[in-house]
């Protein structure tokens, strides 16, 4: 069992990562909560039929009262009309302030009962069981919650950290292939970020990884939580720093929003993002070409990646209005050595311009 502490004031809590954890839920909630409490699991019904009953046997043997709470399936579920509705199901379930409320699911799960529990009676505790590893490795942590609306992504939101992170790899048995490769993108730029040796691992145990081998799944999950951990902790309201997160996703927001949310995955227009701020990184002088082609690799390495055919100018001009909505500024998080990035505000359009052309050689 691994413990990562998310160190934020005034209440510091854990992400446990365990293979196996789901049949043990209910004893590590115990640990943190005063006990009885009720629980209120919100979840899609795929998760439900595939892991509803280990998870609920495991809350009522530790003597939890729990009830589900289901929510439509998929991103455009992702919106205020889903809270409402969720909320409504609250009082007559019996949910009062004492209520906690357990995300199980992926991040459209956790993004939408996060925003729940911070407004549900002005705010009840909330619990992240994450299941995908996109969730597992990234949404879960960090205490970032909301919904869409018509303009854009995750424009209505709050901050409500949960008391805990329960994080079982075995879950990710079940996932469909492309959704578990698009998370590991999202831990691979951990790696590129501030873990060299989760970098590492993806360039010496990727059969390991990709075969969902339990240990290195917990490995992998356990540096990528660290490395977000360090960083919430030091910008919890993401006023600068937390930006560093952000590696591969200038770009790989516009390849998403230029192919209309349809042909990638989130974690998929990420990796193509992250290739592109590495030949941008590398036309600039600031990393060599050995570490870039190690980045490259990495990436590729981690499957197929579905095919671009975007043209060049149009990722241009969507960076270009990007940066009139964003104060005249756009920044590149560009990655210097393996587990060091830089923040960069004036990367020139030609430099941009050529590395999506590069991506497109790439897919051909
Ligand atoms: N709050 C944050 O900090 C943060 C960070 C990154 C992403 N996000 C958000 O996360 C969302 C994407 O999350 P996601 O990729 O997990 O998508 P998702 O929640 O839609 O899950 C993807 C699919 O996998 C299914 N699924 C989940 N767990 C499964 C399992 N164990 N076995 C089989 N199927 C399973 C779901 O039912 C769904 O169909 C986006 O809305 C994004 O904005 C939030
Ligand atoms: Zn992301």
């Amino acid at each position: 069992m691994i413990r990562v502490t998310i160190p934020v004031p005034p209440h510091p809590y854990e992400a446990v990562i365990e293979s196996g954890l789901l049949q043990r839920a209910g004893e590590h909630l115990r640990e943190i909560l005063a006990g009885g409490e009720r629980l209120f699991v919100v979840t899609v019904p795929p998760v439900r039929q595939k892991w509803g009953s280990k998870l609920m046997a495991s809350l009522s043997a530790a003597g939890f009262p729990a009830k589900w709470v289901e929510m439509p399936d998929g991103e455009r579920a992702k919106r205020l009309a889903t809270v409402e509705q969720l909320a409504e199901k609250l009082p007559r379930l019996g949910a009062d302030r004492d209520a906690v409320i357990v995300a199980f699911g992926g991040g459209v799960v956790g993004d939408v009962a996060g925003l729940l529990a911070s407004v549900y009676m002005r705010g009840v505790d909330f619990v992240q069981v994450p299941t995908t590893v996109l969730a597992q490795v990234d949404a879960a942590v960090g205490g970032k919650t909301g919904v869409n609306l018509r303009a854009g992504k995750n424009l209505l939101g709050t901050f409500h950290q949960p008391r805990a992170v329960l994080i079982d790899p075995a879950v990710l048995r079940t996932l469909p292939e492309r959704e578990f490769r698009a998370g590991l993108y999202e831990a691979l730029k951990c790696g590129v970020i501030g873990r060299p040796e989760l970098f590492q691992q993806f360039e010496e145990s990727k059969t390991k990884i990709l075969q969902r081998d339990p240990a290195a799944l917990e490995f992998v999950i356990a540096e990528s939580v660290r490395l977000k951990a360090e960083i919430v902790a030091a910008d919890e309201r993401e006023s600068g720093l937390r930006r560093v997160l952000n590696l591969g996703h200038t770009i790989g927001h516009a390849l998403e929003t230029e192919t209309g949310y349809r042909r990638l995955l989130h974690g998929e227009a990420v990796a193509w993002g992250m290739i592109a701020a590495t030949n941008i990184a590398l036309s600039m002088g600031r990393i060599d070409s050995v570490t870039a082609g190690r980045i490259a690799d990495a990436v590729l390495g981690l499957g197929p990646l579905p095919r671009l055919r975007v043209r060049r100018e149009n990722i241009v001009r969507r960076l270009q209005a990007d940066k009139k909505t964003r104060d005249g500024v756009v920044h590149f998080v560009l990655p210097t050595a393996i587990g060091k990035v830089e923040v960069v505000r004036d990367v020139p359009e030609k430099a941009v311009g050529q590395a999506v052309e590069e991506l497109r050689t790439l897919s051909r």
